[in-house]
């Protein structure tokens, strides 16, 4: 999708709210409060975003927006914590080394990090009528499979994609894994999140089971939810630039195989997932979600004066309570994984 071409129609549509914005780079370490709380390490390297009352443990009833004191996001207001693994390249000779991001579209002078999607419909209809219930205090949810190494065992998160950028606003076809040719300008990884809530559990044991995709059709199409389900919330979907581009002039593998791998060694693109733990100020998403909104450049004067600059989003960082070295390059990856590939096809 070309945002150039979309924008300038989009505008024209009145109390549209697909809000768009970046968070740059708080912490890469290897700690992870949803799936393996109070572990210090956790078992492989996150990069992680938002507010910096993130730590190890991140108590359910933590007051987040209290207990920050900055956010690495645009939305000063938005002190949740969003993240992703990262991801290595596997030179031939079997070393690995950590692929960096990239400030995104429109956010080039960002530090890393990730951007963010709070949809109210699919990002390409411009009418975006539909009410959303935006998420509270103490909301948490994961999606995707770490052990998944197969298109099959993948299928079940089918909305976790990746793109091989040739050009910098390059945003399809989307794959279900690595591509396995050099890409220009990066590889994208996206994660769209389930969007059908039970109403009642903030979490849940695998913490996916609170929520589920729409019961036919997606999102996108405007499927409805399940009755297990019923509260419609908007879309998150995160977008990660990797920036791939220093390892395209090295030796890549001879037999046509993607050389990429994420931080818990899965090479096939399979095992991609995305962790929430929601931590906006008071109704501050509700306010933007109900107000007009596209992106973060045609929001209301409300909510356009809660953005902090580029600037500002850089400063908030984290120290690593984890001290290893994750860059340079590594003979396994941190915690000890290696590569894995997926059954022969
Ligand atoms: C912002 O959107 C509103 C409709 O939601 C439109 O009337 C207005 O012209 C837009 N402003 C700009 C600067 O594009
Ligand atoms: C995390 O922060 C909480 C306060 O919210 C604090 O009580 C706890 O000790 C911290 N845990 C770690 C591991 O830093
Ligand atoms: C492995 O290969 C990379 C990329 O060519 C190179 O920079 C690195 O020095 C090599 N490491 C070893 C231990 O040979
Ligand atoms: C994840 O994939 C593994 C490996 O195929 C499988 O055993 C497990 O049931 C899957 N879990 C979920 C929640 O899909």
């Amino acid at each position: 999708m070309h945002w150039t071409t979309l924008l300038p129609l989009a505008l024209a549509a009145p109390s549209i709210a697909v809000v768009r914005f970046h968070c740059s780079q708080l912490v890469v370490q290897r700690v992870d409060p949803l799936v393996e709380p109070g572990s210090i390490p956790s078992s492989h390297v996150h990069q992680i975003v938002g507010g910096n009352s993130f730590n190890a443990t991140m108590d359910p009833k933590k007051d987040m927006p209290a207990e920050s004191t900055c956010t690495s996001c645009q939305f000063s207001e938005d002190f949740s914590n969003y993240w992703t693994a990262v991801l290595y390249f596997r030179a031939q000779n079997g070393s690995y080394k950590r692929v960096k991001q990239l400030g995104n579209n429109q956010f080039e002078t960002a530090n890393g990090g990730l951007t963010l999607y709070y949809m109210q419909d699919a990002i390409y209809d411009q009418a975006q009528k539909s009410k959303v219930t935006a998420f509270q205090p103490g909301f948490r949810m994961f999606i995707g499979n770490v052990s998944a190494r197969t298109i099959d065992e993948a299928a079940r998160y089918r909305q976790l994609t990746y793109v091989c950028m040739d050009t910098w606003t390059q945003r399809a076809p989307e794959t279900m894994q690595f591509p396995t040719r050099r890409c220009k300008e990066g590889i994208m990884t996206s994660i769209r999140f389930p969007t059908c809530w039970d109403g009642k559990n903030l979490d849940s044991p695998d913490h996916m089971a609170h929520m589920s995709y729409p019961e036919t059709g997606t999102f996108e199409s405007g499927g409805p939810c399940p009755a297990t389900h019923p509260v419609r919330t908007s879309q998150l979907m995160y977008e990660v630039v990797w920036d791939t581009k220093p390892f395209n002039s090295l030796d890549w593998p001879a037999d046509g195989s993607n050389p990429f791998v994420w931080a818990f060694g899965d090479a096939t693109g399979y095992g991609t997932h995305g962790d929430y733990v929601f931590g906006w100020k008071g109704d501050a998403l509700q306010r933007i979600l109900d107000t007009s909104c596209w992106f973060n450049t045609n929001c209301s004067t409300e909510s356009r004066s809660k953005l902090q600059s580029i600037d500002a989003m850089n400063k908030c960082t984290q120290k690593p309570v984890v001290d290893e070295g994750i860059d340079g390059w590594l003979d396994v990856l941190p915690g000890g994984h290696q590569a894995e590939y997926g059954p022969p096809a």
